[in-house]
């Protein structure tokens, strides 16, 4: 799909994003492996989303009816196995999925490969899940997905005991689980995947499973298994789990602060204000706000709530003066990493340089986003250039024309909003990626009051 978007409009509104991928992929696991029934309200039909949903409709036997009908985003309600999906608003705003869980040691064998689509989260997190279950599960992904990193969560799960094969350090893998015992580990990179693909393995093992991070990830798999009454030990950057079985909940998912990151960028972009309501406040997630100060804008968060260990609140940003350029170190990377595609639009149209420095982990997302974000915004008339593990933007403003989102959904968004402070319109190809994190990413768009068009 190819969009154009033109700059105009920005008025200052309040909107809501749908909910968290990340935090509805492990809240999803962890209803699944349950013992007993969860109710989940909110999840968001995010294709990554309902790649973890089939996967674990293989794998159980009550909860699958319900998974797989909710993966398959069918518009009709389903029950059976004690588990229900019920839409009770035409739009799906207020849909609950609830699946009764059996517990982890009644996790079974999948009748076919688990398909993890473009999901690098379904595939690392359910490759700890399938670590300590009694067969052997092979899990594929799509060709993108098919070319990151896999060794970096084979390793430590082999430690544990598990056997895991990769395909020269890639998917598809085949994970022999059985009996699992806890290890130390001490990860390389950064990573909230492997960190939680890790801690879900230690539900499973004897003794204690610990491991230490480089600087601090999203941490919301070890506020939901502290919501959920798991002994965990945290000091620092090391978390440290034991063999835990925890119940059933319920629980609502906030909206994603990842999404909202590209409707506050069209704000900054456009100089107005915008408020999002009912966001994931996870401090984990908010590294962007920090950076966006240093450009010159302001952002105000006010937690109302708290579910499963997650706070959530509003995020209002004040209408901003003239941006410009920052330094955003190595060290601060993870805490921003979602958010570079974004930041870099928005550096674009900044006065002065912003560099990302130490930003190699980028080379191994859901597509090269060092190589294509800098390709991208020099093709919508900017300057950027990707500099060993640095990504490089000039600053100075966007001529407009047209870029590629290489099939990635953040580079799909980030330069569809650029669209917004450029001098002329900015055409995207592979607009559709965007589904991946978030749907309805279009309308949202325009609500901002942009310019949009399908071009087919
Ligand atoms: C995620 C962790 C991050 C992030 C990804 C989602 C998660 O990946 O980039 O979008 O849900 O744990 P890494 O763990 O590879 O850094």
């Amino acid at each position: 799909m190819r969009i154009r978007v033109t700059s105009g409009g920005g008025a200052d509104g309040t909107l809501q994003v749908p909910g968290d991928k990340s935090i509805a992929h492990r809240w999803l696991i962890l209803a699944a492996t349950a013992k007993g029934p969860s109710r989940l309200v909110g999840l968001p039909s995010a294709l990554d989303v309902r790649s973890t949903a089939a996967c674990l409709a293989k794998v159980t036997v009550k909860p699958r009816p319900a998974l797989d009908l909710w993966a398959r985003n069918a518009a009709s309600g389903v029950e059976g196995g004690g588990s229900t999906w019920n839409v009770t608003s035409r739009e799906r705003s207020i849909d609950a999925l609830e699946v009764e869980g059996e517990g982890r040691e009644r996790v079974v064998e999948p009748s076919s490969e688990l398909d993890c689509g473009n999901s690098g989260t379904t595939m690392r997190l359910l490759a700890g899940i399938a670590a300590s279950a009694r067969f052997r599960s092979r899990l594929v992904g799509d060709e993108s997905l098919s070319t990151r990193p896999m060794e970096r969560v084979a390793v430590p799960l082999r430690r544990m005991g598990a056997g895991v094969e990769t395909t020269e350090g890639h998917a598809p893998i085949t994970v022999s689980g059985g009996p699992l015992f806890g290890i130390e580990h001490r990860l390389d990179v950064s990573t909230a995947q492997v960190k939680s693909a890790i801690l879900l393995a230690g539900l499973a093992a004897e003794g204690e499973t610990a491991v230490t991070e480089p600087a601090p990830t999203r941490d919301h798999t070890e506020r939901a298994l502290e919501a959920l009454g798991a002994p965990l030990r945290r000091r620092n950057t090391t978390v440290a789990v034991s063999r835990f079985q925890h119940a059933g909940f319920e629980a609502t998912v906030p909206g994603d602060v990842s999404s909202a990151a590209f409707l506050l960028a069209v704000a900054a972009l456009t100089g107005s204000g915008i408020t999002i309501e009912r966001v994931g406040l996870n401090p984990t997630r908010l590294g962007f706000l920090d950076v966006l100060a240093r450009m010159g804008i302001d952002a105000e968060t006010t937690q109302t709530a708290e579910q499963l260990g997650e706070p959530i609140g509003r995020l209002r940003v004040a209408p901003g003066a003239r941006l410009r350029g920052t330094t955003v170190d190595g060290s601060e990377l993870p805490a921003v990493i979602d958010e570079v595609p974004v930041l870099a639009v928005v550096a674009a149209c900044a006065a002065g340089e912003t560099r990302f420095l130490g930003a190699g982990e980028l080379r191994v997302k859901e597509s090269d986003r060092l190589t294509l974000i800098a390709e991208g915004i020099r093709g919508l008339g900017g300057h950027a250039a990707a500099e060993g593990d640095d990504l490089v933007v000039a600053g100075g403003g966007l001529r407009g024309g047209v870029a590629s989102s290489g099939g990635d959904h953040r580079l799909a968004m980030a330069f569809a909003v650029a669209g917004a402070g450029a001098d002329a319109p900015c055409e995207i190809d592979g607009m559709e990626a965007a589904a991946v994190s978030f749907p309805g990413f279009l309308a949202a768009l325009g609500s901002t009051g942009i310019s949009v068009e399908v071009l087919g």
